[in-house]
C-alpha cells in the first residue's frame, strides 16, 4: 500500500513537472508585454521553423502601386507569415485586412511590418529634402517629420524608407533632391533631424514610424548623374564623403537602413560586407535591420557579381542584406542556401532577430492594428499646414536682387507669366506620397491672396515648360508692357527629377529662357521664380533678370509662403545646400573641392571656374554686419576644447532670420584636405537694430582632425583656421 502511495506521489510530481514545463513553452513568452524585447525575439526565435523564419526575410507589395519605377506582378495570395510590405494604400482598412490574416491564421501570429516611401511629407507634402536644407533649420525639419509620421501610422504605415542621406553633387542626377545637398555634415544634421522627428522618443507611439536611412552608401556618386549606374568611390572618399551622415543617422536611433544600388568600385552596395557587416554592424553596432533596395538583390546578376538569383541571394545575404525588397530570391533560395551550407543558421538567426526587433519596438505585437479614423481627424490639421508653410518660408532662396526690386511696392502692376504660375502639380515635386496636387496653393493663387487690394495681377502663360511653341509670345509681352513690373514662373516638371529622372543639362529648356529674353524686351523690371529639384544653370537667365527667388518644389503650402517673400511680409532666409555652376559643364562642382597643385591655373578657357552661386549663398531684405571671430585661446592642446565666438548684427530695416555657417581649414596635414569644411551652422532671429552672438565648441580631434581610408579620426598638431564668411581667425593646435 505505502509503495502503491509513493508511486502515485512519483507520478504526481512528474506530470506537475510536465504540466509545467508544457505550461512554460505554451505560456509564449514573446506574447507577454511586460518581457524584454530581447527575451520576447529569443522566443519567438526559438519556436520558428526554417521555413517561417525565411519569410520573416521578405517583403512584396500591398494595394495599387502607381510608381513607374518599380512595376512588377504582384502577389495577390500574400501569405500569412510575410515579414513586410510595401502598403500602396492610404487608409488602414486594408491593412487591417492582411494584418488580420497574418495575426490569426498563421502558426505564430507574427505581424506584418508595413512600410512606404514617405519622402516630404504623406498628405500634408512638403518641401523637398534638398530645399529644407536651405533652411538651415533643422527643428523645423524634424517637426515636419513628425507630421509626415502622424500621418503615414494613422493611414497604417509603421515605417518609413526615409531620409536619404546621401551627398551629392551633380545635379544632373534626379535624386539629388531627394537628399540635403553636397555636404557630408549638412546631410548628418538634417538626417538625424528627420530621423528624430519620425521616430519620436519611443516608435511604438502611435504617431512615430521607423525611419530608413538610405541608400547605404555612395548613391549619389554616380557617374555622370545617371541613375543606377558605376560610382568610384575610394576608400578615403569613402569616408570623407559619404559615411558621415550613416554614422550620425545611426547614432540618432535609425531604426533600419537600405542598402545602396550602386556598383562602388567593383563590389556593389547589395553584397557589400565591408559597409554592411564589418561598419555597420560591428563598428557602429547598429542592431536593427537593413532592406535591399528594390530589385537590388537580382539585379547583382545584370552588375555581373551573381550568376543567377540563387547566388544574388547567397551574395546579398552574407553581405549584410537582412531583408529581400520585390527580388523573389530570399523566398526562393534563402532556405536551400541554408541546408547546403552556403548560408549559416547563425547569420540567419541574427537576421530574423533584427527584423523581429524592429517589430518589437514598433509595438506590432501588441498593436497590430491601426485604430480606424477620419481623413479628417488625420490629414492636413492646422498645425500641419502651418509647419509645411514655414519650412518652405525658410527654404526659399533669394539669389539676386539687384536695386532691391523686391519687395514690390504696394500698388504694382504685375504681370504673371509663365509655365509654373498655375500649375499645382509641379509644385509637389517627386516622391509626393499620397499628396494631392488640388491641395496646393498656385503661385498665382498665393499673389492672389496675399496682393488683395494691393496691387492689380495680370496673367499669359507665355509658353509650356518645353517644346518650340512661342505662339504665347506676343500675348505675354503685351500682358508686360500693361504692367509695372513681370513675375515669370519657370522651371521643372516635377517628374524631372527624383528616381531615374536624369537630364544630360541643368538649365530650363530653352523655349523658358527665350521667353524671358522676350519679355526683357518691354524694358519692364523682371523677377523669376524658379522651382527646380535640383540646382540650375543659370548664367543666362541672370543676365536677363532683375530678381531671382528659387522656390525648389515647395510643397503644397506653394504660393503662399512665395508671395509673402514677394511682398515683403516674409524676409527670406533660405541659403543654398548645394553650389548652382555657372554651366552644367563644371560639373562636378561643389565647395569643399580639395586643394589643387596649381590654383593660378587649371581653368577653364571658355566659361569662368568659379560657380555663379556657392553654397550657402542667399540674400536678405535686410543687412547683417558680422564682427571679428573671437577665440578663447589662441594655442591649444589636442584633447583641449575651444570657443569661437561671432556677433552679428541687423544694420537694416527689417527684422530677420540669419545663418551662421562655420567653416574650418587645415593648411597642412598628411592627407590633402578640401578648401574648408563645415563643421557647424545656426541660425538664429535677429530683430532690426540687434546684435546676437553665434558660438562654436570646437573639439579639435571631431572639428579640426580628418578621418583616414579605415574610418580613423585624427588630429595633428599645426595650424589651423576657423572661417565664418569672409572673416577668419588663426589658431594652433600643440601635442
Ligand atoms: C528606390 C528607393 C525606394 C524603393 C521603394 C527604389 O526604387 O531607390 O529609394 O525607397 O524603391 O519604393
Amino acid at each position: 500500500m505505502k509503495k502503491i502511495r509513493v508511486i502515485y506521489l512519483f507520478t504526481l510530481i512528474l506530470s506537475s513537472v510536465n504540466i509545467w514545463a508544457q505550461y512554460q513553452k505554451d505560456a509564449l513568452l514573446y506574447k507577454d508585454p511586460n518581457q524584454s524585447v530581447e527575451r520576447r525575439v529569443e522566443d519567438l526565435l526559438s519556436r520558428m521553423t526554417l521555413e517561417e523564419k525565411v519569410m520573416q526575410l521578405n517583403q512584396y507589395t500591398l494595394g495599387r502601386n502607381d510608381n513607374a519605377n518599380n512595376m512588377a506582378d504582384p502577389i495577390n495570395d500574400i501569405p500569412a507569415e510575410i515579414g513586410s510590405l510595401i502598403y500602396f494604400s492610404s487608409n488602414p482598412d486594408l491593412r487591417n485586412q492582411v494584418q488580420k490574416k497574418a495575426v490569426e491564421t498563421s502558426r505564430l501570429g507574427i505581424p506584418i511590418l508595413f512600410g512606404y516611401d514617405v519622402i516630404h511629407g504623406y498628405r500634408t507634402v512638403y518641401p523637398i529634402s534638398l530645399a529644407q536644407a536651405c533652411s538651415w533649420n533643422p527643428t523645423l525639419v524634424q517637426q515636419a517629420c513628425a507630421v509626415a509620421a502622424q500621418e503615414a501610422r494613422m493611414s497604417g504605415v509603421d515605417w518609413t524608407f526615409s531620409p536619404m542621406v546621401d551627398v551629392a553633387r551633380d545635379g544632373r542626377w534626379g535624386r539629388v533632391s531627394e537628399g540635403y545637398g553636397e555636404d557630408p555634415y549638412t546631410n548628418a544634421v538634417f538626417g538625424a533631424a528627420s530621423i528624430k522627428g519620425y521616430q519620436g522618443n519611443d516608435i511604438s507611439g502611435s504617431k512615430n514610424v521607423a525611419a530608413c536611412l538610405k541608400h547605404y552608401v555612395g548613391y549619389g556618386a554616380s557617374e555622370a548623374g545617371r541613375d543606377y549606374v558605376y560610382t568610384e568611390i575610394s576608400r578615403q572618399t569613402l569616408w570623407d564623403t559619404y559615411m558621415l551622415p550613416y554614422e550620425e543617422g545611426v547614432k540618432a536611433g535609425a531604426a533600419t537602413l537600405m542598402s545602396c544600388f550602386n556598383d562602388i568600385s567593383g563590389t556593389p552596395g547589395t553584397a557589400n560586407h565591408y559597409i554592411l557587416t564589418e561598419i555597420l554592424k560591428k563598428r557602429w553596432g547598429h542592431d536593427g535591420f537593413v532592406v535591399s533596395d528594390w530589385g537590388a538583390i537580382e539585379q547583382l546578376r545584370s552588375q555581373g557579381v551573381a550568376k543567377d538569383r540563387k547566388e544574388a541571394a547567397m551574395k546579398a545575404f552574407n553581405a549584410g542584406v537582412e531583408m529581400d525588397m520585390m527580388n523573389q530570391c530570399y523566398n526562393n533560395h534563402l532556405a536551400t542556401l541554408v541546408k547546403e551550407g552556403k548560408v549559416s543558421e547563425e547569420l540567419l538567426n541574427d537576421a530574423v532577430k533584427r527584423v523581429l526587433r524592429v517589430k518589437f519596438r514598433l509595438g506590432l505585437f501588441d498593436n497590430p492594428y491601426t485604430p480606424s479614423s477620419t481623413e479628417k481627424e488625420r490629414f492636413l490639421l492646422p498645425e500641419s499646414l502651418k509647419i509645411a508653410e514655414k519650412l518652405a518660408e525658410e527654404s526659399i532662396v533669394l539669389l539676386k536682387n539687384e536695386d532691391n526690386v523686391l519687395p514690390l511696392k504696394n500698388g504694382s502692376k504685375i504681370a504673371v507669366v509663365g509655365p509654373m504660375a498655375k500649375s499645382q502639380w509641379h509644385l509637389l515635386g517627386s516622391w509626393r506620397a499620397h499628396g494631392n496636387a488640388e491641395d496646393a496653393v498656385t503661385i498665382y493663387a498665393g499673389l492672389e491672396n496675399e496682393f488683395k487690394n494691393r496691387a492689380r495681377l495680370l496673367y499669359a502663360s507665355g509658353c509650356d515648360f518645353d517644346g518650340e511653341d512661342k505662339s504665347g509670345f506676343e500675348e505675354a509681352k503685351a500682358t508686360a508692357r500693361d504692367a509695372d513690373v513681370i513675375i515669370a514662373c519657370l522651371g521643372e516638371k516635377a517628374q524631372w527629377s527624383g528616381e531615374n529622372a536624369s537630364r544630360s543639362t541643368i538649365a530650363l529648356p530653352s523655349i523658358q529662357e527665350e521667353l524671358v529674353a522676350a519679355l526683357k524686351e518691354t524694358g519692364k523690371p523682371i523677377i523669376l521664380l524658379l522651382s527646380s529639384g535640383r540646382p540650375l544653370e543659370l548664367n543666362r537667365l541672370e543676365k536677363l533678370s532683375d530678381a531671382m527667388l528659387q522656390v525648389w518644389q515647395p510643397g503644397i503650402a506653394g504660393g503662399n509662403p512665395i508671395a509673402g517673400i514677394i511682398a515683403g511680409r516674409i524676409n527670406p532666409s533660405g541659403k543654398l545646400s548645394i553650389t548652382f555652376p555657372y554651366s552644367t559643364g563644371q560639373i562636378p562642382i561643389y565647395y569643399n573641392q580639395r586643394k589643387s597643385g596649381r590654383t593660378h591655373q587649371g581653368k577653364y578657357q571658355d566659361i569662368p571656374s568659379t560657380p555663379l552661386y556657392g553654397f550657402a549663398h542667399g540674400l536678405s531684405y535686410t543687412n547683417y554686419e558680422y564682427g571679428d571671430i573671437k577665440i578663447s585661446s589662441e594655442k591649444i592642446r589636442k584633447k583641449d576644447k575651444l570657443t569661437a565666438e561671432i556677433a552679428v548684427t541687423n544694420t537694416g530695416g527689417m527684422d530677420g532670420m540669419e545663418t551662421v555657417h562655420w567653416f574650418i581649414y587645415d593648411p597642412v596635414s598628411t592627407t590633402s584636405r578640401p578648401v574648408k569644411e563645415l563643421k557647424l551652422f545656426e541660425k538664429q532671429l535677429i530683430r532690426e537694430g540687434e546684435t546676437k552672438v553665434f558660438r562654436f565648441e570646437i573639439d579639435p580631434l571631431r572639428d579640426l582632425g580628418f578621418i583616414d581610408g579605415n574610418g580613423d579620426r585624427f588630429v595633428e598638431a599645426g595650424e589651423y583656421y576657423v572661417m565664418v564668411n569672409d572673416k577668419k581667425v588663426k589658431l594652433e593646435v600643440e601635442d
